[in-house]
């Protein structure tokens, strides 16, 4: 709902790469979020995605191995002329787990930057990049994926459960709303 001296009424584009859907959801509940603020909001995965017709955009990514999903990298590079003319917030899921830091106590959200982040961020001059934590369901993952899960290592770094913070999605949300009334 808009409150009073809210600015609300742009139309804003989010556009995602998932793997296993995790990455989506937290499309989808930006979307509702902004919806609720009082922006016409798309939501739609990177492939299926046109960037015509929008004041505004959040471009999001899962990551595997320290990157971006191709097709989202390939949807930056492919509108980056169209899309940097406007303001732009990119997020990425993410690390996994109930810590804020790994066992050296270093912030997990600043180590799961993904590597193009840069690159990302020279051609389409984000307001911010936001990590959020992921989901891990065992039973939707490939048999690749299962294998790297079986090492130790990997059983650490890659728990199961959902880790989404719903709180803390709806607060990005929020503050993309109070970016776009002051842009
Ligand atoms: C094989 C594998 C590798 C992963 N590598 C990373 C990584 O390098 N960095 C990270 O932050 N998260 C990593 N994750 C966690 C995923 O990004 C997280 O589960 C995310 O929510 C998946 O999103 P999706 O369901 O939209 O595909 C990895 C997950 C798996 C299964």
């Amino acid at each position: 709902m808009l409150g009073e001296g809210e600015v609300g009424d742009m139309r804003i584009l989010i556009a995602y790469a998932s793997k296993h859907g995790g990455t989506e959801g937290i499309a989808v509940r930006l979307g509702s979020t902004l919806t609720d603020l009082g922006h016409e909001v798309d939501v739609h995965g990177v492939e299926a995605a046109g960037v015509g017709g929008y004041d505004a955009f959040v471009i999001g990514s899962a990551q595997y191995m320290a990157h971006w999903r191709k097709e989202a990298t390939a949807f930056v590079e492919k509108h980056r002329d169209a899309i940097a003319g406007h303001p732009v917030w990119l997020f990425s899921s993410g690390p996994l787990g109930t810590d804020d830091v790994d066992d050296q106590g270093r912030d997990l959200r600043t180590l799961s930057r993904p590597q193009e982040l840069p690159d990302l961020e020279a051609a389409v001059h984000p307001r911010e990049h936001h990590v959020f934590f992921g989901r891990i369901d065992p039973h939707t993952l490939t048999l690749a994926e299962r294998a790297l899960r079986r090492l130790p290592a990997g059983r650490q770094l890659l728990p199961e459960g959902d880790f989404r913070d719903w709180d803390e999605i709806d607060e990005w949300a929020r503050t993309i709303d109070g970016q776009l009334a002051n842009a």
